[in-house]
């Protein structure tokens, strides 16, 4: 029999680092973590002041770009983006095709993919100009697809752009918009909304992220590889975490039953955890969390919604686990998603949504670190290697 040990030998030296969390698959220049000291940054700018300072379009010009835009480079970008936000006629109708109660994330990571059969022929992913383009239209895209799965959902018609909002407040007045009605974007909404897409643009090569470039690593579809993002965003360890968020909070109903929840996270022998609580980098605090527990304490307040139950029970669950050894020990501290579920609730957007606002958001990300993988021109297919631990060579049985 073959010795696999030698033949492991041979073929020289090879790291086993489990799902790569010792492992940097790639340069970038596009976002900064630091876990220890909480800093999260884009290009160099603390996440916290992007939040307070800009929109998300110059976010976006920001990260697929590298600096921010002037006021040209801003409204030429914007138009870009109004000229792409449209889906073809012939995409809508796919949504028909869809059972009404089917998560909206298994609708986009279908009609994203689908884009790929559109601008595919066309699309040579070794002209940047193209590359630019397939960007573009998918950070343009993507409200529209991820309100159109909504309204899909409940029955109603769906709404078409209008370019006299923001992105932010064209995707909200595609979510709530009536038939035959006008829509009032209330400003406080829109402006949350505009900073949980800022926060959630990028947060380098987590999960989603590395998906869309080792897909992109191929040369396959841009389309294709976001529809890749989108179904690892999936998960509840990863963008599904604001939706558990909230199920948990449902669940444990008033402050008097947090202990119980507390006790189960901590028993080892139950599967239970604190959702909201922990991140792989942040072992301080999650920057996020800060701005968006201010972002959802405003919401409230301009809701007439500060006596929210919800919210007394995060805010009570928060100050217990933070005195909690058990807590304090593993260093878990609340992430972005333990308030961005609170703020998104208290928004109506419904539960099943969530994650959809997220992949809306990061797409932004994606398609900055596709873009930055293709400029670079000594990259090549991604191929991890594994440890091999099944049978020896062997001969098949004679039977
Ligand atoms: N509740 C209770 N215990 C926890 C939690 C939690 N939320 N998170 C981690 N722990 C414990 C683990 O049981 C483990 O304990 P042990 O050392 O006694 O075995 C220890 O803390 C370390 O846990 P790991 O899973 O190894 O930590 P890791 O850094 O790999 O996991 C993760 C990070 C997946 C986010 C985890 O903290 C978790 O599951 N949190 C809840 C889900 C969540 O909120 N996800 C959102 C992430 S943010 C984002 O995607 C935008």
């Amino acid at each position: 029999a073959v010795d696999i040990q030698s033949l492991y030998a041979r073929h020289g030296l090879l790291a086993y680092d489990p799902g790569y969390r010792s492992t940097a698959s790639c340069k970038s220049a596009i976002t900064f973590v630091d876990g220890d000291a909480g800093i999260l940054a884009y290009r160099g700018y603390p996440i916290e002041q992007l939040a307070e300072k800009s929109r998300f379009l110059e976010v976006a010009y920001l990260l697929m770009f590298g600096e921010l835009p002037s006021a040209a480079e801003e409204a030429t970008f914007r138009e870009a983006v109004c000229q792409h936000n449209l889906l073809h006629e012939q995409v809508i109708s796919f949504y028909r095709g869809f059972r009404r109660d089917a998560h909206p994330m298994a609708v986009m990571v279908a009609v994203v993919g689908a884009l790929s059969a559109f601008y595919h022929d066309d699309m040579d992913i070794r002209d940047p100009e193209q590359r630019l383009n397939a960007a573009i239209r998918l950070v343009a895209k993507m409200p529209m697809i991820a309100a159109a799965s909504y309204t899909y959902s409940i029955g109603r018609p769906l709404r078409y752009p209008r370019n006299e909002y923001d992105y932010a407040g064209n995707f909200m007045q595609m979510l709530f918009g009536m038939p035959n009605k006008d829509f009032v974007l209330d400003p406080v909404q829109a402006r949350a909304m505009d900073r949980i897409l800022i926060l959630h643009a990028d947060h380098e090569q987590n999960a989603s992220t590395s998906t869309v470039r080792m897909a992109a690593s191929s040369g396959a579809n841009p389309f294709a590889c976001i529809a890749a993002g989108i179904a690892s965003l999936w998960g509840p360890a990863h963008g599904g975490a604001n939706e558990e968020v909230v199920k948990m909070l449902i669940d444990i109903g008033s402050p008097e039953n947090i202990p119980k929840a507390i006790a189960r996270a901590k028993d080892k022998g139950d599967s239970f955890r604190l959702m909201g609580f922990g991140h792989r980098l942040y072992k301080n605090f999650d920057p996020r969390a800060r701005v968006i527990q201010e972002s959802a304490r405003e919401v409230l307040a301009h809701l007439g919604l500060e006596n929210d139950p919800l919210m007394a029970v995060a805010l009570e669950l928060e100050q217990i686990a933070l005195r909690d050894e058990y807590f304090i020990e593993r260093k878990l501290y609340p992430n972005v998603d333990f308030y961005s579920g609170i703020l998104l609730r208290a928004m109506g957007i419904p539960t099943k949504m969530f994650t959809a606002v997220f992949a809306v958001a990061r797409t932004v990300g994606w398609v900055s670190q596709w873009l930055e993988l293709h400029n670079d021109p000594t990259h090549g297919i991604d191929r991890p290697r594994q440890l091999y631990v099944g049978p020896r060579l062997r001969d098949y049985p004679h039977r």
